[in-house]
């Protein structure tokens, strides 16, 4: 089966591969020849994910998908949430974003509770046939100190799951998906897949 992946993000694709598995190819948009920007500009990781993934549909109507994620946490009321990507400002990396959350992290009120307490959310939108379908996942854990890990990407290597003693970015690839918001959320839209017709 042909899907096509509403990203530009060459690490969330193999990622997604490896979860879809064999019988699964994923397309980019760039493949097929889009060079544009994908919109996102909804006030929510649900309402950017369906939209990226209808802006996709409407072009080349065909089966598509998209993801959208946030990291949240708890004592900065929800944020960086749906600004995850852009927390540093237009135009600032990941390196960035992860800087200018430890920094935020240092003026957190040290009476508040489990300060350092966040939660990853995926959203996955699938446009089959016109009709859409979403399926999310949920991965709390707290955000370390410091940097640790040379893998993954984004925020990965502040991130710590709950239940481990390593970031995200110490793991395996197949470590992180067996666990990840976005590994949870995938498997249920590969669920998906494998019973359709
Ligand atoms: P988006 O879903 O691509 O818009 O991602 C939003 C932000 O979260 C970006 O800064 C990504 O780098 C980051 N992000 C998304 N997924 C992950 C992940 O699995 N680990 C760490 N950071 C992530």
């Amino acid at each position: 089966m042909e899907l096509i992946f509403a990203t530009g993000n060459p690490n969330k694709l193999k990622e997604a591969s490896e979860i879809l598995g064999k019988g699964v190819t994923l397309i980019m948009p760039k493949k097929l020849g889009f060079r544009g920007e994908i919109p996102e500009t909804g006030d929510t990781i649900d309402a950017n994910s369906k939209m990226k993934c209808r802006f996709i549909w409407n072009k080349f109507h065909k089966t598509c998908f998209a993801d959208d994620t946030a990291l949240e946490v708890t004592s900065l009321d929800g944020a960086p949430g749906v600004h995850s990507a852009r927390y540093a400002g237009e135009g600032h990396d990941d390196a960035a974003n992860r800087a200018k959350l430890l920094e935020a992290l240092t003026k957190v009120d040290k009476r508040k509770k489990n300060i350092r307490e966040a939660r990853f959310r995926t959203v996955v939108t699938l446009i089959h046939k016109g009709t859409m379908y979403t399926f999310e996942g949920k991965m709390k854990g707290t955000i370390a100190e410091k940097e640790s890990g040379e893998g993954g990407f984004g925020y990965d290597s502040i991130f710590i799951p709950e239940g481990c003693s390593c970031t995200f970015a110490e793991m395996s690839e197949n470590q992180k998906n067996a666990i990840s918001h976005r590994g949870i959320a995938m498997r249920k839209l590969a669920n998906f897949l494998s019973q359709l017709k």
